[in-house]
């Protein structure tokens, strides 16, 4: 090589090396979740993470940690608090314990005749009051994500709500989920979603409710005997945030991370129906679960033992709030 050319590349070595000891640290995001990276909420997460990273040029690294590797429910909410991560997005039903107990009108059951109403509620004026009341918290609402509507599991049929009595069934801690298994003839246990599958194997709990694609991923189908698509309840997510650590990032970085949300967000809520029913076809190629469609009679019958839930639980939730949300579900129509 040529002296000149020998100088060249040592000085295009040195700048690149001086650049690097000047460029700032990449604002590290840590995002921890409980369910598996190819659920509705893994892929929108890791959706969440392409686009942030590309947006802010690398500026923002998001680091994901799915499947509970960090923390269960109710420490990633309290490792949130102190900062030890950024970003969670847990389900609705585990607003409750932190004292956030309107989120618990999603658990309503039949609260939501259908998508639609779901998101004339979270895309609007309710579900941004919602979100606001967890600044008190200490943190800020992002989004909604939707998971989708929830099925029954046991090890014998649940067809009728004869068929829950005496059962133990996990619930997340929600007080409606705790009525709402109690009004069915169940004994409701509260469990980290994490320990689901091993309570289910070791027979501390009998069955429990989640959407299809949970169930699927955390491979409840090889102990859970038989499944009925019951949609009588709602599972979703708050995209959430340590609200002292979004504050103090650059204006123009969370302005891009606002977008990213924005962009990641309709793509939750656009595959979500599509992995559910998915994860339903998985279950039964399986052959390790029944799959039991309820008949119109036995809807009834559900319905007939859960709908009153709905006025019993205003003194809890709020009776405005329930109101609002069916007046959404109306203007939603059926
Ligand atoms: C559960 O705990 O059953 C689910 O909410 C887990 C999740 O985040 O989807």
């Amino acid at each position: 090589m040529r002296i000149d050319a020998l100088l060249l590349t040592f000085a295009a070595a040195f700048a690149s090396i001086n650049a690097q000891a000047q460029a700032p640290a990449p604002i590290v995001v840590k995002f921890s979740h409980v369910v598996a990276s190819d659920t509705p909420k893994g892929k929108a997460a890791q959706r969440f993470k392409e686009l942030a990273e590309a947006a802010t040029k690398g500026r923002v690294r998001v680091e994901i940690y799915p499947n509970s590797q960090l923390y269960k429910d109710k420490e990633e909410l309290e490792a949130l608090q102190l900062g030890a991560v950024q970003m969670l997005a847990p389900s609705l039903a585990k607003f409750g314990p932190l004292g956030v107990r309107e989120f618990e009108v999603f658990d309503l059951p039949y609260i939501f005749p259908s998508k639609d109403a779901l998101y004339r509620v979270t895309e609007g004026p309710i579900g941004r009051d919602l979100l606001k009341k967890l600044g008190a918290k200490g943190i800020t609402g992002l989004a909604f994500w939707d998971n989708g509507f929830k099925v029954m599991s046991a090890n014998r049929p649940l067809r009728v709500p004869a068929d829950f009595k005496g059962l133990k069934m996990r619930i997340q801690p929600s007080k409606v989920l705790d009525v709402q298994m109690r009004a069915l003839g169940a004994n409701p246990q509260a469990l980290a979603f994490g320990d689901v599958y091993q309570a289910l194997q070791a027979g501390v709990v009998d069955g429990t409710e989640n959407p299809p694609s949970n169930f699927y991923t955390q491979k409840m189908h090889e102990v859970q005997r038989h499944l009925t698509v019951s949609n009588h309840g709602y599972l979703g997510y708050a995209v959430i945030v340590n609200r002292k650590f979004w504050e103090g990032l650059p204006g123009g970085i969370r302005s891009d991370l606002e977008r990213a949300m924005k962009e990641a967000t309709a793509y939750a809520n656009a595959i979500a129906q599509k992995e559910n029913d998915d994860a339903i076809d998985a279950v039964r190629k399986s052959g390790r679960t029944s799959i039991y469609y309820l008949s119109d009679q036995e809807k009834a019958e559900w319905r007939k033992v859960l709908a009153p839930i709905q006025k019993d639980m205003e003194g809890r939730i709020g009776r405005d709030l329930i109101a609002a949300v069916n007046r959404e579900a109306a203007a939603a129509g059926k």
